[in-house]
């Protein structure tokens, strides 16, 4: 059982739970992820780790509350504890050698994009971030991203707050303004991710993605989160999560990811009434 450390809500659907796992923070690093069940009967879900502190014995994640298991791990509080809590999982993300980067989050994929900036930062590399969310009240982070990113662009859907538009928009203004980077990495939304390989391509950048597919065992055994990466199969859970953006079928992905679209909206109406 892993005991809820903290809970804080950063806005009222976007969740931090620092969890007591000291074996899953002994070895963590940036990129990888956990899979967690919050209770006996409940379902696996995937969660890429924000943060971890080896001393305490801890493992933050940052979780929306978009469906029926992170509704019930909403209802968590802290003291309560999880059922399990398996990780680390996955191979880390990659920093070093790199001169420049470009590292683009969208949403809440920004609580993942988060280690991976600050790794690249304190291996040495100039590191400029490039954010997008919705509007202006679900802005996450800001000050962690600003304190690691030597150029920061914030983008909303609305215009509610920083530049209005999306993050390919900003993240092509980086790019025509004569920045060279070693690698541009994505985290968030599969579209968004899709649209900025699409973006970096003409560019011949290398451009890193970290998928996040349905997953069940996370041990590479039952093929929920495979994926076609340059014409072959691949299973996120164990040869990701990240991948080369621009050799991902990304309409097969997209189109596996939606399966089960469906069924989790049931079963969101389901926990909450
Ligand atoms: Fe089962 Fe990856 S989650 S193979």
């Amino acid at each position: 059982m892993y005991r809820i450390v903290t809970k804080e809500a950063l806005k009222p659907t976007v969740i931090l739970y620092e969890i007591e796992a000291p074996m899953v923070a002994k070895k963590a690093q940036p990129g990888q992820f956990i899979i967690l069940r919050v209770d006996e009967n409940g379902e696996r879900i995937p969660i890429t780790i924000h943060d971890y502190d080896r001393e305490k014995g801890t493992v933050t994640i940052i979780v929306q509350t978009v469906g029926a298991t992170t509704e019930k791990l909403s209802h968590k509080q802290q003291g309560d504890y999880l059922h399990d809590f398996v990780g680390p999982l996955g191979k880390p993300t990659e920093t070093e050698g790199k001169k420049k980067v470009c590292v683009v989050g969208g949403g809440v994929g920004c609580a993942i994009a988060y280690p991976v900036l600050k790794k690249f930062h304190d291996c040495g590399a100039e590191v400029h971030a490039v954010v997008g969310f919705k509007s202006k009240d679900v802005v996450i982070l800001e000050d962690k991203f600003k304190a690691v990113s030597s150029v920061m662009k914030v983008c909303t859907d609305d215009g509610s707050y920083g530049q209005k538009g999306l993050v390919t928009e900003a993240l092509k203004e980086l790019l025509d303004a004569g920045n060279q980077y070693d690698e541009i990495f994505a985290i968030g939304p599969m579209v968004m991710m899709k649209f900025v390989c699409k973006t970096t391509a003409p560019y011949g950048v290398p451009t890193t993605v970290s998928m996040s597919p349905i997953m069940i065992d996370g041990t590479g055994m039952c093929g929920g989160c495979r994926l076609t990466v340059g014409g072959e199969t691949k299973f996120a859970c164990v040869d990701g999560p990240d991948f080369d953006g621009q050799l991902v079928d990304w309409d097969l992905a997209v189109k596996r990811n939606q399966m089960y679209h469906d069924f989790e909206v049931h079963k969101h109406e389901e926990v909450c009434n």
